[in-house]
């Protein structure tokens, strides 16, 4: 069976893995920058950069290592080509053309926002297409569409913030450090969500688009009159904004199946980590949807999905030129201009 090595450095992990044909993961290893940016209190695109060009090399090779592979095992490469930061993207992409080039094997060049739309693909309960996904991350919220033969359209989008994004900003005005959607996340375990009430913004608006500035301010307008949370408090607090953003996301996502006539549902991106969004999505899906949910590890940045979307296009006979370069941003529309048929 063709073995896939695969490379995802849009932001701050440097992730490889490698792949079967089938979807099946055999090793992946992931190297996380947090420490590095976390004097910053964000992401800094030169400090990324830096960190990726130094750490590729090492978790590839720990990569190979445990799948007890080498690099001649290898059928075809592919890497995260757009959207993300560009210097960060640099890395990688220039990294898999290096390895595709020198052992003349078929590249395949992928968007990331594919990558967490088929981060379950090849596994038992992830559904056919026709389906829709929601994906909520720290860079992007969207409903897109997947059609019968894979091609990716937007139904719906953050008209500001992304969700992951807000969970940040308001992690970093309560203290809790970069990112914080995992620890609000924890934190609300304890929390009574009904204490504070949150905006759900166009909750009955037409169309499917998401808005979390007015969540944020207003969250950031409590911080700001009471001081920093504590204990209870804090908990309390986190619970009711995390159930704000789940809901927000959870209906618009159930709003769009129904009304577009589609019972298939795939959640990807950072934000579905959530265990709330997890839970209440599961809810809202009942036995009228279909619901895949990526294991908590595909759901942040990871080189298995990309590898995943990767076979995808594979499958439909494509591949990238080797001189196609890398882009921070693309419209997911435009992401066959990536590959061509062979
Ligand atoms: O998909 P991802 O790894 O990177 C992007 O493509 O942006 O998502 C990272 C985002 C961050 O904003 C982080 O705070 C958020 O996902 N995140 C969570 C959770 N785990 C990660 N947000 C809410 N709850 C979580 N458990
Ligand atoms: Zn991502």
């Amino acid at each position: 069976m063709q073995k896939i090595l695969a490379f995802e450095t849009s932001c701050d992990d440097t992730a490889v893995a490698i792949l079967e044909q089938s979807g099946r993961v055999l090793a992946e290893s992931i190297f996380s920058q947090l420490e590095e940016h976390a004097p910053y209190g964000g992401v800094v695109p030169e400090v990324g950069s830096r960190a990726h060009i130094e750490q590729i090399l090492h978790v590839t090779k720990e990569t190979f290592k445990k799948a007890s592979l080498k690099p001649d095992d290898i059928d075809a490469v592919a890497a995260t080509f757009t959207p993300g930061l560009l210097g960060p993207l640099l890395v990688g992409a220039q990294f898999a053309k290096g390895f595709a080039l020198a052992r003349s094997l078929p590249l395949i060049g992928v968007h990331h926002i594919e990558g967490h739309i088929f981060a379950g693909f090849g596994e038992k309960n992830f559904p056919k297409s026709p389906f829709l996904a929601l994906i909520a991350s720290g860079g992007h919220t969207a409903i897109y569409s997947c059609s019968h033969d894979h091609r990716i359209t937007t139904v719906g989008e953050t008209l500001d913030d992304a969700a992951g994004e807000a969970f940040d900003k308001i992690g970093r005005a309560l203290g809790l450090g970069y990112p914080a959607g995992r620890l609000i996340d924890e934190l609300a375990l304890e929390g009574d969500k009904d204490r504070f009430i949150f905006p759900v913004a166009l909750k009955n608006a037409d169309g499917y688009d998401f808005s979390f500035s007015g969540l944020k301010t207003k969250a950031l307008l409590l911080i700001k009159e009471q001081g920093l949370f504590r204990g209870q408090d804090l908990a309390d607090f986190c619970a009711s904004f995390r159930e704000a953003v789940a809901k927000a996301l959870c209906q618009r996502a159930l709003k769009a199946c129904r009304e577009l006539g589609i019972n298939s549902l795939v959640l990807g991106g950072g934000v579905s980590a959530n265990s709330r969004v997890r839970s209440l999505m599961t809810e809202y899906a009942g036995c009228e949807l279909s619901l895949y949910l990526p294991k908590v590890s595909h759901c942040t940045d990871n080189a298995a999905m990309i590898g995943k979307a990767a076979i995808v296009r594979m499958a439909e006979g494509r591949r990238s030129d080797y001189s196609l370069d890398a882009c921070a941003s693309w419209p997911i529309e435009e992401s066959e201009k990536l590959t061509f048929f062979c």
